[in-house]
């Protein structure tokens, strides 16, 4: 997609974070930008500066594990704006779940499928019909993760389970849309090359009541800084990427059709080599890891 002024973004996801980054570059591009996300109190915040800054913006709330708030998304943006071209599925979660898989609160992978892997599905289902409507030329991005996109963590497998689905969803996306002969391209984003400092790590904050915890959490949640502890103690240099530089290449991959908006990085590189080799080689694997890095 080579054009981007007046054109219609839908970012989920959008109060914080990530995705609020890729709502101001898109705005910033002359773009007509709808915000959604769970949370109503940082989305209305967002968009009040968003809009003090001279970007047209609108902010919807959204629950993107309900197909019928995507529905109403979709119907807003619609009435808003009488269009949409670019569409990021964007809204993840980590579960926040504690100890062996063996042992986690089924309803911590109920809430990761519903919002990372069924957010997204619903995004497509609900979008993608109207863009192909439309008639323009029109990209969807859907943001996966190093963890689970490139190789797992062990110790987050609701996350690197869903941001792995979201892999293969994209391709199968992609593959359906070049089988139509659509104007519609399609994305997989790796945020990174390092950790975001976002909200991701307090994602407690957005989940809703239908997917509580059956049983209270013994250890308190992981912040970032545990993180960075962990790491340094691993011996690993933690670094984090600005929002801001994703939300750039998400602007450029849109713009050169790039199906993996994915930052070079050696480290990653390593990994996706690793795990490669040793399918190939039908090796066990050795090259899972306790922490991000
Ligand atoms: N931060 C990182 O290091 C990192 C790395 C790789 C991938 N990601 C992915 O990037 C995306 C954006 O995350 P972020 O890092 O900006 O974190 P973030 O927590 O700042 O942003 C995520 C937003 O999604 C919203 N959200 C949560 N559940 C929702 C729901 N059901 N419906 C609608 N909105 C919902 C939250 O309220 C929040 O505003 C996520 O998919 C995340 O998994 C982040």
């Amino acid at each position: 997609m080579e054009h981007f002024e007046g054109r219609v973004a839908v970012v989920t996801g959008g109060a914080g974070g990530i995705g609020r980054a890729m709502g101001e570059a898109f705005g910033h591009e002359g773009m007509r930008v709808v915000l959604a996300d769970v949370q109503a109190e940082p989305l209305d915040a967002t968009v009040a500066e968003l809009r003090a800054d001279g970007l047209d913006v609108i902010g919807v709330v959204t629950d993107v594990s309900s197909y019928e708030s995507v529905e109403s998304l979709r119907d807003r943006t619609l009435e808003a704006f009488g269009g949409v071209h670019v569409l990021c599925n964007n809204a993840g979660i980590g579960a926040g779940a504690e100890g062996r898989m063996w042992g986690h609160d089924l309803m911590d992978w109920n809430w990761a499928i519903a919002v990372n892997l069924m957010g997204v599905v619903h995004g497509i289902n609900a979008f993608v019909p109207a863009m192909l409507e439309g008639g323009d030329e029109g990209h969807v991005v859907n943001t996966s993760s190093g963890n689970g996109g490139i190789s797992p963590l062990p110790g987050s497998p609701q996350y690197a389970v869903t941001k792995a689905g979201v892999v293969t969803l994209t391709e199968c996306l992609y593959g359906q849309l070049q089988d139509e002969g659509a104007p519609i391209g399609a994305s997989v984003l790796f945020p990174g090359p390092h950790m975001l400092r976002t909200g991701l790590f307090e994602s407690w904050r957005s989940r809703p009541d239908r997917y509580a915890k059956t049983r209270p959490r013994v250890s308190p949640y992981t912040t970032v800084e545990d993180l960075e502890e962990q790491m340094a103690a691993a011996g690993i240099t933690v670094s984090f990427t600005p929002v801001e530089e994703v939300a750039e290449r998400v602007v450029a991959g849109i713009r050169s059709g790039d199906f993996w908006i994915h930052p070079a990085s050696e480290r990653s590189d390593d990994q996706l080599r690793a795990r490669t080799e040793s399918i190939l080689t039908r090796s066990n694997p050795s090259y899972l890891r306790a922490v991000p890095g």
